[in-house]
């Protein structure tokens, strides 16, 4: 079928912004909203919009019959109408519109559905800013229609179909797995669903399938994937929500070579989909080397600045701060920003500011001048080390000293403000990256104990086995994420299919044998069955349209989604639910929560 055979209805013959010069002279019946309507001395213009775009419809004495005429001066924004009318070239063409070479003139109209007042307007003026997000949120219908959000979802659907396409091509089969679960720990708290039958017991919905596609493995399935809801009850940011898509991908008898190798196909399709620009192959980096050069597990390569190692160049600089952090075994590490010096001081401090904030003391920084140096290390170095570091005349340099681990983020931040600062072109405009050897632990930064890097059934570099009592926090794993322009599109890894191994990473983790049970007994169960070597991957299917669509908020790519204080404003959830419906569930709130 043709599109327009596709666009075809019994009230419609095709989408109004799909006419062309080709049509001129035909007749044709649209229907659709009003996008806004002009009035020039008896005629009246409508621009007439439906999912396919905007024309313009005109009504005039010449060619309307006085009710029409009549009819069409009653129009509001948002009605929806149906008309009919023929198909004329334009006096003027308007060169903005795809359909803006031709109108439709009039001769019958339909109000199928008076609007009452939107409460934001769908059609902006050029100069027009949008309205609050928040109001666009409570008022998601009107905002829906507005084309970007269209375009987005449409894009989405695209993608969507093309993972659906590549997969099954590749082998792999999707299968659903339960929304009434077990809690999966991926890090966040869970949302919980209690049980009316069972009193006092709760499913809570899965932060991600992660379980049930090892079992699926377990089971024989070969290769699985699923386009997959999760949920996740975590602090909001423009890149989370609460509830998200993943394209959830596991296969078995496989090395990350092949996990990588398929994702990065996968994503080259689907960057053909959106037009943007995915170079084969992807770099690899490793987390530590990330960590080191880019202060960042999730570096933005479209900037070239790296972080340099100045531990040998300024290694007999004369200043407490660096001999201080030399002698408990630390580095110096820094940015040479050149033509920096032309940053005002307060620039300067809010460079700093980002360091700060993410954990570091302070930055030393001297900018090289005619007559040497300024800044509070300039006072410490001599020429030689302003050569050492690479500086000419017109340079900033920025540096932190301390252990590698405490100062990679705040030097990161750094990187990210100086960037903003100095408004650095890019280097390129996508840039994709594999970071792979993730830690197989991190610091507990609340309990102090340790926590899993990506998850707890991640397989360990098997050479650093030997150090999960004395010094797990060396260890390394076969994780890895894709990375494209600083955001985290997806991570996986190769799993333990060795229940000991697990057992084993679960007690490191401080888990007892009771608890390893209760939790994940399912899961070991699963691999003493006879689980093959598997691993795989999950993609943030929100972040992957966001980045393609180049939209600023996920909440730009979801149809529904939640507000960053987890809230749904249109259909107004989360609601108090009566005590009736509690006690069914065997449940009471406190009188805190009724605050
Ligand atoms: P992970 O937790 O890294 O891995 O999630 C995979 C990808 O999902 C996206 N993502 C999110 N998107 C929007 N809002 C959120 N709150 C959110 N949280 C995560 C990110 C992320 O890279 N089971 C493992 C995967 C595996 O090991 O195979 C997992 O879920 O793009």
């Amino acid at each position: 079928m043709s599109d327009v055979e596709i666009q075809k209805t019994t009230q419609r013959d095709r989408f109004a912004g799909s006419l062309r010069e080709d049509q001129v002279g035909q007749e044709v019946r649209l229907t659709g909203w009003v996008h806004r309507r002009r009035d020039l001395g008896g005629l009246y213009f409508v621009d007439l919009r439906d999912r396919g775009g905007l024309v313009q419809v005109s009504f005039g004495p010449e060619w309307c019959d006085a009710e029409v005429l009549e009819c069409a001066g009653t129009l509001g924004a948002e009605d929806v109408v149906a008309v009919r009318g023929e198909v004329f070239l334009r006096p003027e063409a308007n060169p903005d519109l795809p359909s803006g070479a031709v109108e439709v003139r009039a001769v019958e109209l339909e109000i199928l559905q008076d609007s009452t007042t939107p409460a934001i307007p769908v059609y902006r003026g050029p100069e027009e800013e949008l309205p609050s997000e928040e109001l666009r949120l409570r008022h998601r219908v009107l905002d829906l229609r507005r084309p970007e959000l269209q375009e987005n979802l449409l894009l989405r659907h695209r993608l969507v179909l093309e993972v659906r396409r590549r997969m099954d091509a590749l082998g792999f089969m999707e299968v659903e797995t339960p929304i009434l679960t077990k809690p999966t720990p991926e890090g966040a708290r869970d949302f919980l669903v209690p049980s009316r039958v069972h009193p006092g017991e709760f499913f809570a919905l899965p932060q991600s399938p992660q379980i049930y596609k090892q079992i699926l493995m377990a089971a024989g399935f070969d290769r699985y994937f699923q386009i997959a809801r999760c949920f996740r009850d975590e602090d909001l940011r423009a890149d989370r929500q609460p509830e998200f898509t993943q394209v959830d991908v596991e296969a078995s008898f496989v090395e990350p070579d092949d996990i990588l190798g398929w994702t990065e196909d996968l994503m080259v399709g689907l960057a053909e989909v959106a037009g943007v620009d995915a170079p084969q192959p992807f770099p690899r980096m490793s987390h530590e080397a990330a960590m080191a050069r880019f202060g960042s597990d999730r570096p933005d390569l479209r900037w070239d600045l790296e972080i340099q190692d100045w531990t040998e160049t300024l290694g007999d600089a004369d200043s407490n701060i660096i001999q201080g952090a030399l002698q408990k075994g630390g580095v110096l590490r820094g940015l040479l920003l050149k033509d920096g010096a032309s940053l005002s001081r307060k620039q300067i401090e809010g460079v700093e500011q980002a360091a700060k904030d993410k954990g570091a003391p302070g930055l030393l920084w001297a900018k090289r001048t005619d007559d040497g140096a300024s800044g509070p290390l300039s006072r410490f170095v001599e020429e030689r080390h302003l050569d050492g570091m690479g500086m000419e005349v017109g340079d900033l340099v920025m540096l932190a000293a301390g252990a590698p681990r405490d100062i990679a983020w705040p030097l990161g931040a750094a990187r990210d403000a100086a960037i903003t600062a100095l408004d650095l072109p890019m280097e390129r405009e996508s840039a994709w990256l594999w970071v792979v050897d993730f830690p197989l632990f991190d610091e507990d930064s609340e309990g102090g104990g340790l926590t899993p890097s990506h998850h707890p059934f991640v397989m360990p570099f098997v050479e650093d086995l030997h150090l999960l009592e004395e010094d797990p926090l060396a260890m390394r794993s076969k994780a890895y994420d894709l990375v494209y322009n600083g955001s985290e599109l997806g991570g996986g890894s190769i799993r333990m299919h060795d229940a000991e191994m697990q057992t084993a990473v679960l007690r490191r983790l401080g888990l007892g044998d009771q608890e390893i049970e209760v939790k994940f007994g399912f899961l070991l169960e699963a691999l003493r069955s006879g689980a093959p070597p598997h691993g795989g991957i999950a993609l943030g299917m929100d972040r992957i349209v966001k980045e393609f669509a180049g939209a600023a908020s996920l909440r730009d790519v979801i149809a529904f989604p939640k507000t960053t204080a987890a809230r749904a404003l249109f259909e107004g959830a989360p609601t108090p639910v009566k005590d009736d419906d509690l006690s069914e569930l065997h449940l009471s709130v406190t009188e805190k929560g009724r605050e």
